[in-house]
């Protein structure tokens, strides 16, 4: 891993042993782009991947006549300049002026990657990554602009972000502020999108790039179920196994843009950043603005070495504290089994019969507090309600972990309902524009979190309850988009910082509560998966990943959250049947057989099983404790599409790739075929590996395959709807 700068060139060349990312200064003082992709050897000058000789009609920079931004790939394209693509920020000044012309100053190469305030980030010590600053400036208003990019060591990875600071005597204000732009030399990629909607989260879809722009987003408030910020652009060929492709994640959980731009010279353009519709930052001289990170990884190896990148860098430079790398504890959440209706003594027998079946953390969901007895009240009221907890959240705590079980409850710390004690006495703290009534989702408004006051406030009452009360876990949801978004404590030409002003109310929450409880576990949870992003990776090690938790419907929803997160954060429960989302019956050992790719739980009361299921649950609880590692932190590779066969296949590989297990799903049955065969992935090709009584070579695995028959797959039935296994390799 190294950053080099040739000063002659005016080029820097970041690289590690995977990739080459490659800029320089070009003639007109702004950043260009190079090269990004594969390693390749260092050189003095770089400067023949720059494009000379533009037409008189391309509009030109001076001083170099044939030298056009427009046929070049930029760094951080601006508004105004002779480049006519997606521009990566836009700043107005005081004449209404929105042109800036931001050249290169100075920069810093150093070991390590700064930490950013506020904001979530991947983070390295001195010897995992280097960090590059890019101080640019605009000689006639003096905005600085510093282009942060870090590298890290063992990743193909690097991330970027941008800092604007108001070195003049006048207001600048930021309009749009992208946190990261890579143009590419051609166009023949694949743009892949997650979206969906509530109950189907991140449903994997490609297209192919043409002239034009594409593009996803939220405006939603959060990053939101229906469009993630997440994207890959891949060769057409790219696939799971073999292709080059580059992934880009947002280190965010509000409002975003994810686009690209391929013009009709040839260029492709990616941007990534905070939404610009909901963004509008007043800069004060002497002020600066720092931009969310943008993490960008690329491979040359298919998409599933591809998501492995991403599994690798969230596990071990994103998740923090006490749960980095840790196996998750087996827990029972009693919503779908109770909702709102229970008492104490309903929780503890619900309790005590998970802790027979080998749970290890009991989850209270909504209901405990206030008036909360459906979900037009209580919102915002974070105290007991006595009728259903008479000692409070300390004593269940205690009866709960006097029954051998750790504890947890859910918050929604964001919201608030009208019908509240805190909505009675600060209407004024939710979100509405002066004069107008705000739209109600769910029956509840957004508390305004771009007031410290609302945070803090908040928080007292979360302390008041956690504290004492022995709580390992807690699950924050968020269960409507923001509307309305006006902030009745902030001045009215603030009012465009109010969105992401929101997001770091969030963060510094969430933080607050981290710096307090340090070893708590928190789940993120945004009516099921709506805000499943990175930037919640970095509070919330797991994010519940769907209200639907339909065994089939799981497989499609944790298959493509897959792709860009690790599986140790994809928050997974068996649930009863018939599911309450979608009325469909499926086999317990299917819904377990999904969830253990995930965070793993339970969603019902199993006190209404039948004893045989009740002790197929036991079973399924021995065998994820006794692979819940490997599960959640081993190498995971999608191997069957669910959404291009009738089937599922996925496995995890240990690290000495000594152990491995191949989960495979019948999705729909067709009868009278060949026998199942699946190629297996990142084994070992010369160990021998075991599965039941059966050894077989991993090159065999891999290459000639594994058969799906009574030997290697027990209980397994190929021809028959919802039938599932995991099959177990041990090497010799
Ligand atoms: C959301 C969550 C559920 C549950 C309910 C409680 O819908 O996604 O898991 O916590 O809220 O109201």
């Amino acid at each position: 891993m190294n950053i080099i700068w040739h000063e002659k060139a005016k080029q820097f060349h970041l690289y590690n042993d995977e990739i080459s990312y490659i800029m320089y200064v070009q003639p007109n003082g702004e950043m260009g782009q190079l090269y990004f992709g594969s390693r390749i050897h260092d050189k003095e000058d770089f400067t023949y991947l720059s494009h000379r000789g533009a037409k008189s009609m391309v509009a030109v920079d001076a001083p170099e006549e044939n030298f056009s931004m427009e046929l070049n790939r930029q760094e951080y394209p601006r508004f105004g300049s002779t480049d006519f693509g997606a521009h990566a920020f836009e700043a107005e000044y005081a004449d209404a002026s929105r042109v800036s012309n931001c050249r290169y100053l100075s920069h810093k190469i150093f070991a390590g990657k700064e930490k950013l305030d506020g904001l979530p980030a991947t983070y390295a010590d001195e010897a995992q990554a280097m960090a590059l600053v890019v101080t640019m400036e605009d000689p006639l208003t003096k905005l600085n602009l510093e282009l942060s990019y870090s590298i890290f060591r063992d990743l193909p990875v690097i991330t970027r972000n941008v800092r604007f600071i108001n070195r003049g005597d006048q207001k600048i204000i930021l309009n749009r502020v992208m946190s990261a732009c890579i143009d590419l030399p051609d166009q023949d990629y694949e743009w892949m999108q997650f979206s969906g909607a509530w109950a189907r989260e991140r449903i994997p879809a490609t297209r192919k790039i043409e002239r034009g722009m594409i593009s996803v987003e939220s405006k939603r408030g959060g990053s939101s179920a229906n469009h993630n910020p997440f994207i890959i652009v891949k060769r057409p060929h790219a696939d799971d196994f073999a292709g080059e492709a580059i992934g880009m994640s947002f280190v965010y959980s509000g409002n975003f843009l994810a686009a690209a731009d391929a013009d009709t010279y040839g260029r492709l353009r990616l941007l990534m950043g905070i939404h610009p519709d909901t963004f509008r930052w007043p800069l004060e001289a002497g002020a600066e603005f720092t931009a969310p990170e943008v993490v960008v990884a690329y491979t040359d190896k298919g998409l599933n070495d591809l998501s492995q990148t991403f599994h690798s860098l969230f596990n071990n430079h994103l998740v923090r504290g006490k749960w980095k790398n840790k196996a998750r504890p087996i827990l029972l959440n009693n919503w779908e089994a109770t909702f709102m209706d229970f008492t104490q003594d309903s929780i503890l027998k619900i309790a005590a019969k998970a802790k027979e079946a080998g749970a290890e953390l009991f989850v209270l969901d909504d209901g405990w507090f206030g008036k909360r007895d459906d979900d037009y009240a209580g919102l915002g009221d974070w105290v007991e309600n006595p009728d259903k907890l008479p000692g409070g959240m300390k004593e269940l705590a205690r009866k709960v972990n006097e029954l051998g079980l750790e504890f947890g409850f859910w918050i929604e710390p964001e919201m608030v309902n009208p019908d509240s004690d805190l909505y009675r006495a600060h209407p004024d703290w939710a979100f509405a524009v002066p004069g107008r009534e705000p739209a109600l989702g769910r029956h509840q408004y957004v508390l305004d979190f771009s007031r410290d006051e609302v945070v803090d406030y908040i928080y007292d009452m979360l302390y008041k309850v956690i504290d004492g009360a022995n709580i390992s876990y807690m699950k924050w949801d968020m269960n409507r988009a923001l509307t309305d978004v006006y902030s009745k404590g902030t001045e009215p030409e603030l009012q465009g910082c109010v969105s992401h002003k929101y997001v770091l109310g969030v963060y510094r929450l969430y933080e607050k509560l981290i710096a307090a409880f340090p070893d708590i576990l928190f789940e993120s949870c945004s009516s099921g998966g709506s805000r499943f992003d990175a930037g919640m990776l970095y509070y919330a090690p797991q994010a519940w990943c769907s209200d639907n938790t339909d065994g089939a419907d799981r497989v499609l929803i944790q298959y493509g959250s897959s792709y860009g997160y690790p599986i140790s954060s994809i928050g997974a429960h068996v649930s009863a049947v018939p599911n309450q989302q979608t009325g469909r019956s499926v086999p317990i050992q299917f819904r377990a057989d999904v969830a253990c790719f995930g965070t793993f739980g339970y969603e019902l009361d199993l006190n209404e099983l039948s004893d045989g299921e009740f002790e197929q649950v036991k079973e399924q609880i021995v065998f994820m404790k006794k692979y819940r590692q490997l599960l959640q932190f081993g190498r995971f590779y999608r191997l069957v599409s669910p959404f291009e066969t009738d089937m599922n296949a996925w496995m995890v590989v240990s690290e000495d790739k000594k152990q491995a297990l191949v989960g495979v799903y019948t999705m729909r049955a067709s009868v009278n075929g060949l026998d199942g065969r699946i190629r297996l992935a990142g084994l070992d090709e010369d160990k021998r590996y075991h599965i039941n009584t059966c050894a077989y070579y991993g090159d065999e695995l891999m290459r000639a395959g594994l058969l799906l028959d009574a030997k290697n797959a027990l209980n397994y039935k190929i021809y028959q709807d919802y039938s599932s296994c995991i099959i177990c390799l041990n090497a010799e």
